[in-house]
C-alpha cells in the first residue's frame, strides 16, 4: 500500500505548544490527518493518503449520522530519553479495532495497514511528540459509515481517518484522586450490546450518567451492570480496580465492559514485577462499601490509556459518601529510576510510565519503536 502525502508547506504549520503537560485533553490537533476510504463496489479500502487536517465533507443522510456505524481507538506516541517514539502494545490496539468493527458490521483495516498508516502519519507529524514525560501524543485512529441512504442497514462506504492531538494530563487537577457517583439507575452497556466494543453510541448512552455525576459533586460515573445494578463494572471511560485484602481486583470482562489495554497491563505488571494475587471476577456494589467501611480496600483506580492509572478518593452512593485513604500521584511525576516503595497504584503508575516512555527496559514487547511498526 502505497499512502499519498499532499503536505503543507512548513510556513504554513502551526507552531508547537509551549507546555504540552498543560494542554487541556484533545483539543488540540497537529497539521496533518490519515485518510482512506472504502467502497462496496469499489473492491473495499483505497490506498489511502496524508493531507493537512481539515474537516469532513459529508452526506447529511450518512449513516454515521444517522445509524451510528461508528468504531474508534485511543493511542499515545511517547517521547523516551533518548528523544525516539515509542508506541505501547500497538498491535493490541488494532486488534481491538477489528473487534469493535465486526461488532458493527464494519469492514475491518488489515493490521499492517492500521500501523503502517500510523507510522507515515507520525513521521510526518514527528515534531509534535512532546518532550515532556507525563504529556504524549493521543492517535485517534477512527471508522465511520458515510453511505448517504436512509434504510436502517450496513453502510455501503466508509472513511478510515487518524488524527493525532498533543496531550498533557486528562484530568484538570492531574493525577490527584477523583471522586465516582455510583449509578443504580442509568447504564452504559447491557448484556448483548455493544459495551465491549469502542463505538461512538456507548459514549453518547453514558453522557447522562456523567451530567448527574457532575450535579451531585462527582468526576465520573461508577457504571454497575445494566441488568440488576448490584455489580461494579467500569468508572467512566476506564476500568476500575481495587485492592481487597491486598488482592488486586478488576470485574470481570463480561461483554458489557471495554477490555482495556491498560487493565491487561496492569494485571500482568501487578503479578509479575509486583507479586501481588489478581483476581478478575463479579464485585458487588455491597462488597464496596463493606470493604471501605471496614477498611479491607485500602486502595482503587482506574486505568485507561488516555488518563494511564487514576486514584479514586470518593464514592458517592445512595446519598452517603464514602472516603478512602487513596494518596495522590505527585503531579509532575519523575521518571522512576529506582524501585518504588509507596501504594501499589503509584507503583503501577510509575512501572507502567516507566515502560511506556521508555526509562524501564521493555522485555515483553509491549513497547514498539514507532520505526519498526
Ligand atoms: C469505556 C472504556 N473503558 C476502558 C477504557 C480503557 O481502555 P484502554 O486501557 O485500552 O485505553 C477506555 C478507553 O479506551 C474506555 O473508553
Amino acid at each position: 500500500m502505497h499512502i499519498k502525502k499532499t503536505l503543507l508547506p512548513h510556513h504554513a504549520r502551526k507552531s508547537l505548544p509551549e507546555n504540552p503537560i498543560t494542554l487541556p485533553f484533545g483539543r488540540h490537533f497537529t497539521d496533518h490527518m490519515f485518510a482512506m476510504e472504502y467502497r462496496d463496489d469499489a473492491g473495499g479500502w483505497n490506498s489511502g493518503e496524508i493531507k493537512p487536517h481539515q474537516p469532513l465533507q459529508l452526506d447529511p443522510a450518512a449513516n454515521i449520522l444517522h445509524y451510528c456505524q461508528q468504531v474508534f481507538e485511543g493511542q499515545k506516541a511517547y517521547r523516551s530519553p533518548q528523544g525516539k517514539i515509542l508506541l505501547f502494545r500497538p498491535q493490541e490496539h488494532a486488534r481491538r479495532f477489528n473487534q469493535s468493527l465486526r461488532r458493527l458490521c464494519m469492514p475491518e483495516v488489515p493490521e499492517e495497514c492500521y500501523l503502517k498508516a500510523q507510522r507515515e502519519l507520525l513521521e510526518v507529524e514527528e515534531q509534535w511528540v512532546p518532550q515532556t514525560h507525563g504529556a504524549a501524543l493521543y492517535i485517534r485512529p477512527t471508522v465511520i459509515g458515510t453511505e448517504g441512504a436512509l434504510g436502517v442497514r450496513s453502510s455501503a462506504a466508509y472513511l478510515f481517518y487518524i488524527i493525532l492531538s498533543p496531550v498533557g494530563a486528562y484530568f484538570a487537577n492531574g493525577l490527584q484522586p477523583i471522586s465516582l457517583w455510583v449509578s443504580d439507575s442509568y447504564s452504559r452497556a447491557a448484556a448483548g450490546g455493544t459495551g465491549e466494543a469502542k463505538t461512538g453510541g456507548n459514549y453518547a448512552a453514558s453522557m447522562l450518567g456523567g451530567k448527574i455525576a457532575k450535579e451531585h459533586g462527582c468526576d465520573q460515573v461508577l457504571w454497575l451492570d445494566a441488568g440488576t445494578h448490584r455489580y461494579v463494572e467500569e468508572g467512566g471511560s476506564m476500568n476500575i480496580f481495587m485492592v481487597i485484602d491486598d488482592k488486586l481486583v478488576t470485574p470481570a470482562l463480561s461483554g458489557t465492559i471495554l477490555p482495556g489495554i491498560t487493565r491487561k497491563s496492569v494485571l500482568e505488571l501487578a503479578a509479575d514485577e509486583f507479586g501481588i494475587e489478581c483476581q478478575e471476577r463479579q464485585i458487588a456494589i455491597d462488597e464496596v462499601i463493606e470493604g471501605i467501611k471496614n477498611g479491607r480496600i485500602t486502595e482503587m483506580f482506574c486505568t485507561g490509556t488516555a488518563a494511564v492509572i487514576v486514584p479514586i478518593g470518593t464514592l458517592c452512593y445512595k446519598g452517603a459518601r464514602y472516603e478512602l485513604p487513596t494518596a495522590a500521584i505527585p503531579d509532575a511525576p519523575t521518571i522512576p529510576t529506582a524501585p518504588p516503595t509507596s501504594t501499589l497504584t503509584q507503583k503501577l503508575y510509575d512501572y507502567l510510565t516507566g515502560l511506556q516512555y521508555g526509562s524501564i527496559v521493555d522485555n515483553r514487547g509491549w513497547v514498539v519503536p514507532c520505526a519498526a511498526l
